[in-house]
């Protein structure tokens, strides 16, 4: 993405708090200064917020809170720059519009991101709740050419390696609840949704859905949310950089899906997942279908299945299924 106004703003953020001049912008975009100045309008109507001042030129005040795209490529590291990313002010859901875009044929890998959602989905059908200003909703579209069996560790290894971004990126201590739930002091604040359609013997494409509560405020959660998720920003005790923290994942979930294709994620993974696991050695209840199971949780074996140790002290293996802690 090379328009004038990504240009522009990738020389204001380069420059810091200083000023860069409009004779040095309109040079490095062969324009002239009024040419720049009506650029630098178009950001305004973004969001951004400069100061001019005569003789020193432009420097940066603010940047625009929701989720921007300029900003976000800007924050993009330059290998990641080319990635293909959709950007909707609203959709119905991230994972439902990716399933259409691969049906119109759009070349992979891609990524839809979306301000807010009408019909956000999440495990068993249930709703992903999805108010616009300030949360990530985004899905992540690859073609894996891989066996379906190799995939049953891919949401716990994206899980795992977005707890690490996240730990690092806000400086908290983030856990994963087996398989999908992202978790900080005892509440939800992201889910995972993996929707892969499989031929015979191959992963045909997969789309991994991400959705995180980054800024709004505990108040904005409905009543039956308020008890059970939190957002990032309630986590750490400050607004997050929505941009800054977007362009982060997307480059860790590409590096991720990156080593998982190649295996070489396989050191690391037992690693990060012990690191993160929420529930080994805690009284769980897993719930089935029909079946409801009490134990210890155990970790997990190589399939990522969920190993819990019942009153007879054999553990015994659960591909699916939602987990509950028990209370201490
Ligand atoms: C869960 O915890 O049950 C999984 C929630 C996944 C929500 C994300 S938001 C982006 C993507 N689009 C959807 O409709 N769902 C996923």
């Amino acid at each position: 993405m090379k328009s004038p106004e990504f240009t522009i703003l990738c020389e204001l953020l380069d420059h810091g708090p200083d000023y860069v001049s409009g004779t040095a912008l309109a040079h490095k975009l062969g324009m002239s200064r009024v040419g720049v100045w009506m650029h630098m309008e178009k950001l305004r109507s973004q969001g951004f917020e400069f100061e001019a001042v005569r003789n020193h030129g432009y420097r940066i005040l603010r940047t625009p809170a929701e989720l921007n795209s300029l900003m976000v490529h800007a924050y993009l590291k330059p290998r990641q720059q080319s990635v293909d990313l959709l950007w909707l002010t609203e959709t119905d859901s991230t994972n439902a519009e990716a399933e259409r875009q691969l049906a119109a044929a759009r070349p992979t890998p891609f990524v839809v991101l979306a301000q807010q959602q009408s019909l956000g989905r999440g495990r068993f059908g249930r709703v992903w709740h999805s108010p616009g200003h300030g949360n990530l909703y985004a899905s992540f579209v690859f073609r894996p050419r891989l066996e379906p069996a190799r995939m049953t560790t891919f949401t716990l290894w994206m899980g795992a390696s977005l707890c690490d971004l996240v730990a690092n990126f806000c400086r908290i201590q983030p856990g994963l609840k087996w398989p999908n739930d992202l978790y900080f002091e005892g509440r939800k604040f992201g889910g995972m949704l993996t929707e892969a359609r499989i031929d015979a013997d191959q992963i045909r494409d997969l789309v991994f859905g991400l959705g995180l509560n980054v800024n709004p405020s505990p108040d904005a959660l409905p009543e039956s949310l308020a008890r059970q998720a939190t957002s990032l920003a309630t986590c750490t005790g400050k607004p997050v950089d929505l941009n800054r923290l977007t362009a982060a994942i997307v480059g860790r979930v590409f590096s991720a899906y990156e080593q998982f294709v190649d295996g070489r994620h396989r050191d690391a993974f037992a690693d990060l997942w012990n690191r993160y696991d929420l529930l080994r050695g805690k009284a769980v209840t897993l719930l089935h279908g029909t079946r409801r199971v009490n134990g210890i949780a155990g970790g997990i074996d190589d399939e990522g299945s969920l190993l819990i140790r019942g009153e007879n002290g054999r553990p015994q293996r659960f591909s699916a299924g939602e987990v509950t802690l028990e209370r201490a």
